[in-house]
């Protein structure tokens, strides 16, 4: 079986389902599932045909008496070829089933592969709008929906079971014939005709239990807020709407299904009289012999089991499909910012930043005005505001998180848009505002930006970030675990973290958002001194509430309401007696009010 291998490319997903399991799941290991479905037909059929065959032809035996010398090795002969033929069976058995152990699981790797990739290639705004356990639940029931498929193939050969079954009592009685055939044809009308509001109600079904667990993953993972606020009855009455309306929604779509098969249950029961009556006439005028009633009775058998499978496996089907479709739908969702068709790595010689006429809104607000700011090459610029004036969307654009809604950035000459996403990120270093971390060791968090660093590597950028103390303090050094989004680290310890993984990175542009905010200030000492290391020959952005850490800035920025309203070094913005000076004026080491 062929593996796919996922380039980190993001591509765009096949609009409808289907072509999506056919190009990711069953593509790379055709020939195994069409081998695995000859297989399991071949044998379902088989298997159940002889069961009747072989009880008639046991009857048969006994029926017709002991007949001379030869019954002996006759009656053995037949015992064995029965025997040996369900042994073949078994083995047939073994080897789908074990088939189907491999194609399984290679199909949910290869689906969750495709589909985690694609989610990861997504802009924030997919993010920004959803919730991610969520997004995990989808791609379950992507999941779940391809392996239901080729419950298709047990249909088709359920079928052949049933119809070689009539076409057998066929030849010994068209009447009970009609009887199967009559029914079934009744079943199959009737499940199509339930068919839309069963996939109707599994849909909604599906969708409300992925919300819901979307919400209990938030909720859950919002425990140190319901912890201070003594939150956990008030997440209870948050969650218990929505846990009321996937019950009640469950409830619909089983009792529909439900309703799907109880009828003909009944039915079925009444013909089996029908039939046994039909028997019971037949044997008295001599039409009938006992070993064919006995093969009758196990067709009969045989063929309300399948057909009662086929009864139950369609809106299971269909239920699993629909989820399974309208999460597919949710997911695909185009990723709206994407690498140019012709995209060039950026080339980055000196680090120039332009941002030319940049105007941006999430939504219907502007957040940035008309913006226009060059830094040059090896510039070290400071960026202060108010709480909510834009600093972060500014490096947020430059980063490529979302585009302007107009305007142009340039690096370096290059429009960022017609440069790839992964060389623009690669060409920045960037210690966020709130550094997040995955709940892996310290050491792979802070190798994060450089997977192939060595240890030297490793140990140096943190001691550049100050963070080799703590690390070496802890019990598993760099191989402690920091738990779920860094939860066993202070918020400093976080900082440096994230302050050790731009040092390994080492890009030519670096920004800092509030980066050493959770610092106490001779830490903070330390780490500047290994910032100013850092910056020197790079460009460098540092956004600070804390003005002083920005004195030594070659520039310093004042962005209000989305523009640039002063521009200047320290002490000429302190003799414009403007809103720097003033900010300055106000502060003794605390932090700015918030903008209306
Ligand atoms: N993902 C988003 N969706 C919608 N609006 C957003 C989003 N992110 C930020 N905003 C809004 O954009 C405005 C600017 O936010 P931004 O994060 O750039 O401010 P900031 O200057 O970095 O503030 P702070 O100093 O508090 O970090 C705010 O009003 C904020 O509510
Ligand atoms: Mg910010």
């Amino acid at each position: 079986m062929k593996q796919k291998k996922t380039d980190g490319k993001e591509q765009a997903l096949p609009k409808s389902l289907w072509r999506f399991y056919v190009k990711y799941a069953a593509k790379p290991m055709m020939w195994f599932l069409i081998a695995w479905m000859f297989l399991f037909i071949s044998w379902d059929i088989a298997n159940s045909t002889w069961w009747p065959m072989s009880q008639q032809k046991i009857v048969a035996l006994f029926e017709n008496g002991v007949t001379g010398d030869g019954f002996f090795t006759h009656a053995l002969w037949t015992i064995g070829i029965i025997i040996w033929l369900f042994l073949v069976f078994d083995v047939m058995n073994t080897v789908h089933e074990q088939m189907a152990a491999h194609w399984k699981p290679l199909a949910r790797k290869n689906i969750s592969e495709t589909l985690t990739n694609y989610v990861h290639n997504q802009s924030i705004t997919f993010y920004n709008n959803r919730i991610p356990g969520k997004i995990n639940s989808q791609i379950n029931y992507i999941i779940t929906g391809f392996e239901t498929l080729f419950d298709f193939t047990a249909i088709i050969s359920t079928l052949g079971v049933i119809l070689l079954n009539m076409g057998l009592v066929l030849s010994i009685n068209k009447y009970v014939a009609m009887v199967l055939l009559g029914s079934f044809i009744f079943r199959v009308v009737y499940s199509v005709l339930m068919m839309k509001p069963v996939t109707k109600a599994s849909k909604t079904a599906s969708e409300s239990s992925s919300t819901l667990s979307g919400h209990i993953v938030d909720s859950i993972s919002g425990f140190s807020i319901v912890k201070l606020f003594n939150g956990a009855r008030h997440e209870e009455q948050y969650l218990d709407p929505l846990r009321v309306k996937n019950m009640k929604d469950q409830i619909k779509s089983s009792f529909l299904q439900r309703i799907m098969w109880i009828i003909p249950m009944f039915l079925w029961d009444l013909l089996f009289g029908a039939v046994l009556v039909l028997m019971l006439v037949l044997y008295m005028r001599g039409n009938i012999k006992v070993s064919e009633i006995v093969f009758t009775l196990s067709v009969y058998q045989v063929v309300q089991g399948n057909i009662g499978y086929i009864a139950r496996t369609i809106p299971r089907l269909t239920d699993t499909i629909g989820s399974a479709l309208h999460s597919y739908q949710e997911l695909n969702q185009p990723i709206d910012i994407k690498d140019a068709p012709d995209a060039e790595p950026l080339v980055v010689s000196r680090g120039k930043i332009e941002f030319k006429n940049v105007s941006f809104r999430y939504k219907k607000k502007y957040v940035l005005r008309d913006l226009n700011l060059t830094i040059k090459a090896g510039e070290r610029v400071g960026l202060v505001g108010t709480s909510g004036a834009g600093k972060t969307t500014l490096v947020n654009l430059l980063m490529r998180f979302y585009d302007p809604t107009h305007g142009q950035i340039l690096v370096d000459g290059q429009d960022i848009k017609t440069v790839t996403q992964n060389s623009l990120r690669n060409a920045i270093s960037f210690i966020p505002q709130d550094p997040t971390m995955f709940n892996r060791t310290l050491r792979e968090n802070i190798a994060y930006g450089k997977p192939d660093a060595t240890d030297a590597e490793i140990h140096s950028a943190a001691r550049k970030a100050a963070a080799d103390g703590f690390i070496n303090a802890a019990e598993k050094k760099y191989e402690s675990m920091v738990g779920d989004r860094g939860i066993k680290l202070s918020g400093g310890q976080r900082q440096r973290v994230a302050i050790a993984r731009a040092f390994l990175k080492n890009a030519p542009i670096l920004i800092l958002d509030e980066a050493t905010s959770a610092l106490d200030s001779e830490t903070e000492v330390a780490i500047q001194n290994s910032f100013e290391k850092l910056a020197k020959g790079h460009t460098t952005i540092a956004i600070a509430h804390r003005l002083s850490t920005l004195r030594n800035m070659d520039r310093i920025i004042v962005l209000d309401k989305g523009q640039i309203i002063e521009s200047g070094t320290h002490q000429s913005l302190l003799r414009k007696k403007g809103l720097y000076a003033n900010l300055w004026k106000m502060q003794s080491g605390g932090f700015l009010q918030e903008q209306e």
